[in-house]
């Protein structure tokens, strides 16, 4: 199954046991379901580039990623975002070489043409001489074919014909207004990368829903009392899974207590926030929630939650951002960026930025965790053994037999809810038959 002329067998045979919610653990470390996943997953949805407050002025931009294709993220002299193809159409050099900065052109290493933030060609060493003949309006960067934003978070895609990025993300808007619409958010210095040996999937699946790994999985880490106290049961909550049909999925810690819990953002940042931007419904749901956490499809994941970085200091409401970023078979890199209300005092980000380190960071406790598991999935992923024998995974939790998982009666929201959220995998096998839906679509 490692040709790409096996990835037909093999996908077939992700189909018939995704309906047992079984998966052959080998498509999280083969190469050709990596190379068919640049095209089919990447090349063919919207994936998350970065958020507004990243590039707040004039010539600001960022390298970024579609994939692993590169773009320049920048606002332009008019001050729109622009997402331009990091390749010169001289010879091909990327123009852009720093990985941030402030710049009114980008001039490229290689012979010099130069190019305006909006990727007008307006420069070209010796041009008499040289390229007389060359028509630099047809010669400006390529732009990334669509970009859109959802309320800072900007969204770029290769596919022309992909739906707005609103109907792409359907029914998931419902909850990401709860963190990105009623809250103004702010991203709090630059997201932290670093490279790991796991497949994009393990970690976009666990996110989806994986509550099950936190007792055991980030024991130690509960023992030492950081994080959250409504995912360790210290207060009361419920956990709801929500799974959506476009592929989304969130999992919801729901307090039922008189005092607002708003993932543990304190009264005065609360103030801040803008209730009269979400319906009844939604803003009872904020109130309520300790953790929430949540992948959107394909790569962009997040956690919102009381942390904290010590035991001693008190925890703040803390808001991150991970992508998982395809590197290579069983190879990705971690993109983690914090964000903070806006509206918060300087005192208190910086307090969000210390939380969401000591937490979800290359060194942070719940990362390091799940870390070392992922790197054993993908290690046994790519072993011979596991393809000779066609080895499974299994995510029938909470089925029991035939049964399906019990729903939450009374949900307000969109989405399938299930009561005992932790306890089913509803969420992971909506990831991954998103994934295989995707992987059907021929390249267009
Ligand atoms: Fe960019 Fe030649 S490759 S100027
Ligand atoms: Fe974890």
């Amino acid at each position: 199954n490692r040709s790409p002329e096996g990835i037909e067998t093999l996908m077939e045979t992700v189909g018939e046991q995704l309906e047992d919610g079984q998966l052959p653990v080998s498509v999280l470390h083969n190469e050709a379901v990596y190379e068919a996943e640049r095209r089919r997953i990447f090349g063919q949805n919207w994936v998350f580039i970065g958020h507004e407050t990243e590039i707040p002025e004039p010539g600001d931009y960022r390298q970024r990623y579609i994939g692993t294709d590169p773009f320049i993220f920048v606002r332009d002299e008019d001050g729109d975002v622009q997402v331009l193809f990091n390749s010169c159409r001289h010879r091909g050099s990327k123009v852009c070489r720093s990985e941030k900065g402030n710049s009114s052109h980008f001039r490229c290493p290689y012979h010099g043409w130069t190019y305006t933030t909006s990727g007008e060609l307006v420069g070209v060493p010796q041009q008499r001489n040289a390229y007389q003949h060359l028509d630099t309006d047809e010669h400006g960067l390529h732009e990334a074919p669509r970009v859109e934003s959802y309320h800072g978070l900007v969204f770029a895609a290769l596919d022309p014909d992909v739906p707005s990025l609103e109907a792409y993300l359907g029914d998931a808007t419902w909850y990401l207004d709860m963190y990105v619409k009623f809250i103004d958010m702010e991203v709090i210095g630059d997201p932290h990368r670093w490279e790991v040996e796991t497949d994009w999937k393990t970690p976009a699946e666990n996110f989806a829903g994986d509550n099950y790994h936190i007792p055991m999985g980030h024991k130690s880490a509960i023992d030492a009392g950081i994080g959250s106290d409504t995912a360790t049961g210290e207060k009361q909550s419920d956990l709801y899974a929500i799974a959506d049909a476009s592929g989304h999925s969130f999992s919801l810690y729901q307090i039922e207590s008189d005092d607002p819990n708003f993932w543990g953002h304190p009264p005065e940042v609360v103030d801040g926030f803008h209730p009269e931007r979400l319906s009844e419904d939604q803003y009872e749901v904020a109130r309520k929630s300790g953790v929430t956490l949540g992948t959107i499809f394909p790569n962009l994941s997040f956690i919102h939650l009381g942390g904290t970085n010590a035991p001693e200091k008190e925890s703040v409401g803390t808001f991150v951002l991970r992508q998982w970023q395809p590197k290579g078979p069983g190879q990705m890199e971690v993109w983690n960026w914090i964000l903070a209300p806006e509206n918060a005092s300087e005192e208190y980000k910086e307090r969000v930025y210390e939380s969401g380190m000591g937490t979800f960071s290359a060194s942070g406790n719940f990362e390091v965790d799940d870390i070392a598991i992922w790197n054993g999935i993908t290690e046994a992923a790519g072993s011979v053994f596991a393809e000779q024998q066609a080895a499974t995974t299994n995510f029938t939790m909470g089925r029991f037999g035939d049964a399906a998982p019990e729903r939450v009666p009374d949900w307000p929201g969109p989405g399938e809810t299930y009561v005992h959220g932790g306890l089913t995998d509803e969420n992971q096998l909506t990831f991954y038959r998103s994934w295989y839906d995707a992987m059907q679509e021929e390249p267009r």
